[in-house]
């Protein structure tokens, strides 16, 4: 029954959840699947694909999976009424909110302590889901809501008479705030940050002898001219910015900027020293510290360097921290991803390639019971993560199961594969529900 005391969204039927009665998984050997070669049963083959309403088959993964998943992604029907080719998407808003809610109840269980439920929607029912997720999981434990733009305003959507929707939402949430881990994600940059202005040019000496020229100054210098202006002048303001920004991340170990830091939010220390550098103008002043990197201040001050916002690899040059609002992801051309046609309802394989580099390690277990066409197994699969996928509908056979054999076989050349350097491997079980 409904707590008068509490706020909370009551829908018809809310204070009825279906609890079904426990079903076994069956595997279907002639449907599971391994590498060639392979012969022991090694943890990369023990991933499972289940062909079962996911109610059922979560509450049959319970007794084995109970606190063993590290991450949940789900993506299910989004509620707007259409009746797409592979499902349903158009249920009474009650229901609709009654299936998310026995399902995520389970999900919740899945969960380790230091585990994350990702789930991705749009605003059809974004903020209904979000009041659900709040009670099951606890508002203390949400950790964000991410913005993700999936298309852009061209074509046919551009004649729409409301502001044209380019976007989807995924709801994080933890199962302990406390206990989850985020691993700090960093995102490409495209244009250079003209804060980073200037290069310490004597960094081998003590800090407080440190001298810093402009660096449009240095270039010009090396270039020949006398002066930034001269320099602009003769090259022109494009092909000389050019030259700055190739000579800034060259040295981007030495080039800085200055930025006023939050008081209310630095150490006492810290303060104090940002004290002493605004009444001593000019010098730098140094804080020490003994888990992070060290601090420096100077005319009150900090210096920040180039050379944390440089990377090299796949992300590499410029940087700067993932935030939660997502439109560097391509979404065109995705529908060759894993060589299956699934309009409407694909995911980008980078979309949650991101979701597990931030919230899992190689071998944590990750768990979709809205697999569609398979993204997420396939994913997880070339990102040596243990997965469980359940789909309901036949695309499980039709779709899924072709598109992960081709990952075992190391045929599918879409997607991340490349980016992981995923050649094949591994295996992974089928199941069906027992009658
Ligand atoms: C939006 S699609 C997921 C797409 C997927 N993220 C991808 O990248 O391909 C939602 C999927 O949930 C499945 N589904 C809906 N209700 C289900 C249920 N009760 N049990 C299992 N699967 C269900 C649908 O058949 C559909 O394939």
């Amino acid at each position: 029954m409904a707590d008068a005391t509490r706020l909370e969204l009551t829908w018809v039927g809310k204070d009825n959840p279906v609890c079904p009665e426990r079903r076994f998984l069956l595997e279907d050997s002639t449907l599971s699947h391994h590498a060639d070669g392979c012969t022991s049963t090694s943890d990369l083959l023990d991933n499972r694909l289940i062909h079962a309403d996911n109610l059922l088959a979560l509450h049959a993964l319970e007794q084995e999976f109970t606190n063993a998943i590290k991450c949940v992604y789900i993506d299910p029907p989004f509620n707007t009424g259409q009746a797409l080719r592979h499902y349903d998407d158009g249920v009474e808003h009650s229901r609709w909110l009654s299936l998310m809610r026995d399902r995520l109840v389970l999900l919740h269980r899945l969960l380790r302590n230091d585990g994350a439920l990702f789930v991705e929607i749009d605003d059809t029912e974004s903020s209904y889901l979000q009041v659900v997720l709040d009670e099951i999981f606890g508002r203390s434990n949400r950790v964000l809501t991410v913005v993700v733009r999936r298309s852009a305003a061209t074509g046919h959507k551009a004649i729409n008479r409301t502001p044209v929707n380019v976007s989807e939402y995924i709801h994080i949430y933890a199962k302990n705030r406390a206990a989850w881990k985020y691993k700090p994600t960093y995102v490409r940059r495209g244009d250079y940050d003209w804060a980073y202005s200037t290069r310490l040019v004597n960094p081998h000496d003590g800090h407080e002898q440190w001298r810093f020229e402009p660096l449009g100054e240095l270039v010009a210098k090396t270039l020949g001219y006398k002066s930034t202006r001269d320099a602009r002048k003769a090259l022109g303001k494009k092909p000389f910015d050019e030259r700055v920004v190739a000579y800034a991340l060259k040295h981007s170990e030495e080039v800085v900027r200055y930025a006023q830091p939050k008081i209310e939010a630095v150490s006492k220390a810290a303060r104090e020293l940002i004290g002493q550098s605004e009444r001593d103008a000019g010098r730098v002043f140094c804080l020490r510290r003994d888990a992070f990197s060290d601090m420096y201040f100077k005319d009150g001050n900090r210096i920040l360097f180039l050379r944390d916002k440089v990377r090299n690899g796949e992300e590499g040059g410029l940087v700067e921290p993932l935030t939660n609002w997502w439109d560097d992801i391509p979404w065109q051309g995705i529908a060759r991803e894993g060589g299956v046609v699934f309009p409407k309802g694909k995911k980008p394989e980078k979309l949650i390639r991101r979701i597990l580099e931030m919230s899992t390690d190689p071998g944590d277990w990750v768990l979709d019971a809205f697999a569609g066409s398979g993204t997420t197994g396939a994913v997880s699969h070339k990102m040596r993560r243990q997965w469980i996928m359940i789909e309901a509908g036949d695309h499980c056979q039709t779709h899924v199961l072709p598109r992960l054999r081709r990952v075992v076989a190391g045929e599918d050349p879409t997607g991340i594969t490349v980016a992981e350097g995923w050649t094949g491997g591994g295996g992974f079980r089928y199941f069906r529900l027992a009658p």
